[in-house]
């Protein structure tokens, strides 16, 4: 199993232990990223990655290694410490890049097989929204099935989370593993997903935008293929 870590910061806190455990726990190849240590580019709102093709993006060729690792992952874990409630500046600039990913342009076909996990961690609050930040894209891009980890750590540094919450941390990621190692090879994109590229679908067949509708044609999305079957 092939495992992608995109980690929305740079350092080696609570949430970085927590996806390493997780994905240490799934016994696969672990490839992980540091935001913005890996890539820390800002969309400058160009939009030729809608319009023309995500190769003219400024920051295609930086993003690129990152984008083969998400491509090629059975597993992708997307991990943000809570920043004021929403996922770290990195994590959203980074995840702002595949907007032309999303199901309403050119989805990726291979992201309706995997399997996503969004963690995130917060002193208080806040993991319900920031896991939603990520899984807004996970859902959009396609991703059969997303898993939600939000854990309140009541600590600012990993070394002061309290053993009682780190056995439950360990038991937990322990079960979402089990989960995620039993449904490998065999996921399905949930009904919602189905019933919104089938949407997305009908958009592409009036030819709203020519770039994206070509794509769903070349594809063979219009008529009878559909990426979630080999
Ligand atoms: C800029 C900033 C904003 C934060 N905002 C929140 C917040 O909205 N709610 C909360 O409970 N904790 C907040 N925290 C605390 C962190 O989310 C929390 O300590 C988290 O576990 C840190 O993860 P890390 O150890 O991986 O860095 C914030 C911390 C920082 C640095």
């Amino acid at each position: 199993m092939k495992i992608t870590i995109i980690h929305g910061q740079s350092h080696k806190g609570s949430t970085y232990h927590i996806a390493r455990m997780l994905a240490e726990k799934l016994e696969g190849d672990i490839t992980e990223f540091f935001l913005p240590r890996d890539f820390g580019a800002f969309c400058i709102g160009c939009t030729r990655c809608f319009e023309k093709s995500e190769s003219m993006c400024p920051h295609y060729e930086t993003l690129k290694p990152i984008t083969e690792a998400i491509d090629s992952a059975d597993v992708i874990i997307l991990a943000s410490p809570v920043y004021v409630y929403h996922v770290t500046g990195a994590m959203k600039s980074f995840l702002d890049h595949y907007g032309y990913r999303w199901m309403v342009h050119r989805p990726e076909e291979r992201m309706f097989r995997k399997q996503a996990v969004c963690i995130s961690t917060a002193a208080g609050g806040g993991m319900r929204s920031t896991n939603k930040d990520m899984a807004d894209s996970t859902f959009f891009w396609g991703v059969a099935k997303t898993y939600r980890y939000g854990v309140g750590v009541a600590a600012v540094s990993w070394a002061k989370v309290k053993p009682r919450i780190k056995r439950r941390i360990d038991a937990r990621t322990t079960a979402l593993a089990q989960e995620i190692r039993r449904n490998h090879g065999r996921v399905k994109p949930s009904f919602k997903t189905k019933c919104y590229f089938y949407i997305m679908r009908l958009a592409q067949k009036s030819g709203w935008n020519p770039v994206d509708a070509a794509y769903w044609r070349e594809k063979g999305w219009l008529g009878r293929k559909r990426p979630w079957r080999r």
